[in-house]
């Protein structure tokens, strides 16, 4: 599918067919696409916790009001968007960087400093934007890859953070974006048209807002 076409036809899934899985392959296919995201200075500040097996998914339901599609999914993905991305990734992104020509090995701690002067310390709400709007790509990505490869997706920001945290034992200090429930479309469902999309004139700016 080409990615024009995968934009234009993805869409919120409400309804998924219950019981049918993703075979790991095609899971791993879906997770390593979405890892080409770009972000910013490579730091790639995204975890994801896969959840599929039936009583885990209950659990997820419950901490996402009791979304059906958070149980019925084939998959459930928390995107983690991790702050300390920064301090756990920078050393070898530098070091690829270098070893693939990208800038001399005297210029890493120039470019370190910049995306420590950019996205500040690791408590800061400038590294909760980075780690989420980095994290938020990666989830987007991932929703396209899915269409190409024949899956279906809805996200999620109905939830309870401190629940989903408690629950699958994530950090306190990491942020979770959103859910992505991946799977089938459920047979026999017909979907809505598209909901209302602004005309562009009314967003679109040229040279100053
Ligand atoms: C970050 C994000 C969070 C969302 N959270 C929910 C949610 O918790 N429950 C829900 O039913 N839909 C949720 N949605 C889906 C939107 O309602 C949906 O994307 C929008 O209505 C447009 O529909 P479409 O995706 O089919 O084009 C979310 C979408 C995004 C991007």
């Amino acid at each position: 599918m080409d990615i024009i076409q995968a934009i234009k036809e993805r869409r919120s899934i409400n309804f998924f067919e219950t019981g049918q899985t993703i075979a790991d392959d095609k899971l791993k296919e879906l997770l390593e696409t979405a890892n080409l995201s770009p972000s910013s200075f490579n730091l790639q500040p995204w975890k994801v916790v896969v959840v599929k097996s039936p009583e885990r998914k209950k659990i997820l339901r419950k901490c996402a009001f009791d979304q059906p599609k958070a149980e019925e999914a084939s998959v459930v993905l928390i995107m983690v968007a991790d702050p300390k991305a920064m301090e756990e990734n920078i050393d070898r992104m530098l070091e690829s960087w270098v070893q693939l020509g990208y800038m001399k090995p005297e210029m890493k701690e120039t470019y370190r400093g910049m995306a420590n002067n950019l996205y500040g310390t690791p408590e800061s709400e400038r590294r909760k934007f980075f780690a989420v709007k980095n994290t938020a790509l990666f989830a987007m990505n991932l929703m396209l890859a899915a269409k190409g490869l024949g899956l279906e997706t809805h996200p999620m920001d109905g939830f309870d953070e401190d629940c989903v945290k408690k629950e699958f034992n994530i950090p306190a200090d990491k942020v979770i974006p959103m859910l992505v429930a991946v799977g089938h479309l459920k047979k026999g469902i017909t979907l809505l048209p598209r909901a209302f999309r602004r005309d562009i004139k009314e967003f679109v700016k040229f040279e100053s807002y």
